[in-house]
């Protein structure tokens, strides 16, 4: 493989003695049939990685798209890496083994790759995805801990239908006692991260101890004005000839991130997949960039801030 071709197909290698394509595709998609092609569309552009959650409310429409997808390419389920998210409102540890199954049957997978936890926020166990009080406050659910669903997460570990768990949307200050405490540690810490919120700090502390932080929203959730249109991205895509896309994604693999994209078309799949090294010189002058920008308040709350109007 040439150098050129490398960044695209990178894997990271996880603490559980397996590896994770670093280049991966979300399915935060509101869209079911749009959740069918752009899935489609990925898996033959290249991307192998794949990101899901209970709350995206399309897994079904996913495991639809990936069983087509991997016998239309002579591709088997060895050859993809699947992810999902267990919801706030099933962090009871008596939820977490059905919530984790339901995700399976939607899917239509034996097993997981990687299931995290969606964010560290226990919500009210129920039906309801979103409770709320009468004022529209959100109705936390304090009988449980997040080393208590974790338990539970480790559980699914230990039966083999699950080959690695980790949490998503985690401060380093709740993942430090949670990584202490844990009897299997994290594999994968997926949180927002692009040149605005580089989250060097959670960087550091997942290459020292062995875990993979997992970038979302490194086109800045695709918001105007941003990062697509960021002054010193767009000079350095001019630069070396690829969009500002393509250089936001390979500054994410090259930094040593795992990165989600989601192109919801063929032509953008292809573009977000071609990615190639930048030079040193690129490397670090998105590395100077000043702005800081969060996008997303979900960590601060379990509230997502983007999430399917259908559900
Ligand atoms: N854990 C969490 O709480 C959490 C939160 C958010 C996301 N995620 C995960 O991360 C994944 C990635 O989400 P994201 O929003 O960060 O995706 P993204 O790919 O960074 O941003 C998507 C936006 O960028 C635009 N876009 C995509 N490719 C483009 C290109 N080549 N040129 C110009 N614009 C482009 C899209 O526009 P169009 O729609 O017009 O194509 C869309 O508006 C999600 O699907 C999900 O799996 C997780």
């Amino acid at each position: 493989m040439s150098e050129q071709n490398e960044l695209r197909y990178r894997k990271i290698p996880m603490n559980n003695g397996r590896s994770i394509p670093a280049l991966g595709f979300g399915t935060l998609i509101p869209d079911a049939a749009v959740t069918i092609t752009a899935t489609r569309d990925a898996l033959e552009a290249g991307f192998r990685h794949f990101d899901c959650a209970e709350r995206y409310g399309n897994e079904r429409e996913v495991g639809k798209a990936l069983q087509a997808g991997l016998a239309a390419g002579g591709l088997t389920r060895e050859d993809i890496f699947v992810t999902t998210k267990l919801w706030n409102t099933n962090h009871r540890p008596e939820r977490v083994a059905p919530a984790f199954e339901g995700s399976l049957e939607r899917l239509q997978l034996q097993c997981v790759d990687l299931y995290l936890s969606h964010t560290p926020f226990a919500f009210q166990p129920g039906d309801n995805p979103d409770p709320r009080d009468q004022n529209g406050n959100v109705l936390y659910d304090h009988g449980v801990t997040l080393l208590d669903t974790w338990k539970a997460m480790e559980s699914l570990v230990d039966h083999g239908k699950c080959r690695a768990i980790g949490l998503s949307d985690i401060t380093l200050d709740t993942l430090k006692p949670l990584y202490e405490s844990a009897r299997i540690k994290p594999a994968v810490v997926q949180v927002e991260s692009h040149p605005y919120l580089p989250e060097t700090e959670l960087l550091e502390f997942c290459e020292a101890t062995g875990m993979t932080l997992l970038a979302f929203a490194p086109l800045g959730h695709g918001m105007k004005p941003g990062l697509l249109g960021d002054p010193v991205i767009a000079a350095i895509a001019a630069r070396v000839g690829k969009t500002p896309a393509q250089v936001l994604l390979a500054w994410a693999v090259q930094r040593g991130t795992a990165v989600l994209t989601t192109p919801t078309t063929a032509a953008r799949a292809k573009e977000n997949f071609d990615i190639a090294r930048l030079p040193d010189d690129a490397f670090d002058e998105i590395n100077r960039i000043q702005t800081r920008q969060r996008l997303n308040p979900v960590v601060m709350t379990g509230v997502p801030g983007f999430i399917p109007k259908v559900s």
